[in-house]
């Protein structure tokens, strides 16, 4: 049976670097809206095109166009034992879609991890934050330095202004998840401000007993 977990919490919470884990030990694909609209605007594609402002100004992209490019993305035979979604759903109306989608194939949502972190802490991890160019792989300049020889850059929405629209965003549109998926009884509460060890251990003790 195809597993779904959807990672959320604020930007900088570390969804990224826990689904990057989770989807490798589990064998399942991850999908991060994030990182797929950054690939269509570093390839140039029509879509990267269009989201290339919005992404940089730390606004949402409209739930239509963020809509189909997953429900595209969840066909691809790389989702078919399941996907660790990052950054999606973002809204209710995503939300919604998603319950949609994955119930015409007969699955849900099995997991929400919810990673919880002050504001404070998003802030320094951003705008500390540096991306393997190569393999996406993220890394912090204290925490978690990248290794040497390793070519990285910073995102372009983690300069403090973008991080504070993002951080609005985020209690605007997305905090509300945290009730939609609790009400569904499958919402989870992480402290994301232990070590990403320490997290990581957490979130797996509860993917096995959840849906292992
Ligand atoms: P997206 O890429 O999804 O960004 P985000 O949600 O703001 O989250 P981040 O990727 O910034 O943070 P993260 O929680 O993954 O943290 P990470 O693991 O990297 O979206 C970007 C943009 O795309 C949006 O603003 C929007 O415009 C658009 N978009 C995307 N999805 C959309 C959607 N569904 N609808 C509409 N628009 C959408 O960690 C951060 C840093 O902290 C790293 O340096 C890491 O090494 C470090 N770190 C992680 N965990 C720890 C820890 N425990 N201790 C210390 N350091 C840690």
């Amino acid at each position: 049976m195809p597993v779904h977990m959807v990672v959320i919490g604020p930007p900088g919470a570390g969804k990224g670097t826990q689904a990057m884990m989770l989807a490798d030990i589990l064998g399942i694909a991850h999908v991060s809206t994030g990182e797929l609209f950054r690939k269509n605007i570093s390839d140039g594609s029509e879509l990267g095109m269009q989201v290339e402002t919005i992404l940089s100004s730390g606004r949402l992209v409209s739930d239509e166009l963020t809509i189909s490019l997953v429900r595209d993305r969840l066909q691809h035979t790389s989702c078919q034992r399941g996907a660790v979604l990052d950054g999606f759903p973002r809204t209710p109306e995503q939300a919604e879609a998603l319950d949609d989608i994955l119930d015409k194939d007969g699955n849900r949502v099995d997991l929400v991890p919810y990673i919880r972190v002050r504001d404070e802490t998003i802030i320094d991890r951003l705008t500390s934050r540096r991306v393997d160019v190569n393999t996406g792989n993220i890394y912090h300049v204290r925490y978690n330095p990248p290794p040497l020889g390793v070519e990285v850059e910073q995102r372009a929405d983690d300069i403090p202004e973008t991080v504070q629209t993002r951080i609005a965003e985020y209690y605007k549109n997305t905090a509300p998840l945290i009730e939609y998926y609790t009400s569904k009884g499958v919402l989870q509460e992480f402290d994301g401000e232990q070590t990403v060890e320490a997290v990581s251990e957490q979130l797996l003790a509860a993917v096995e007993e959840k849906v292992a």
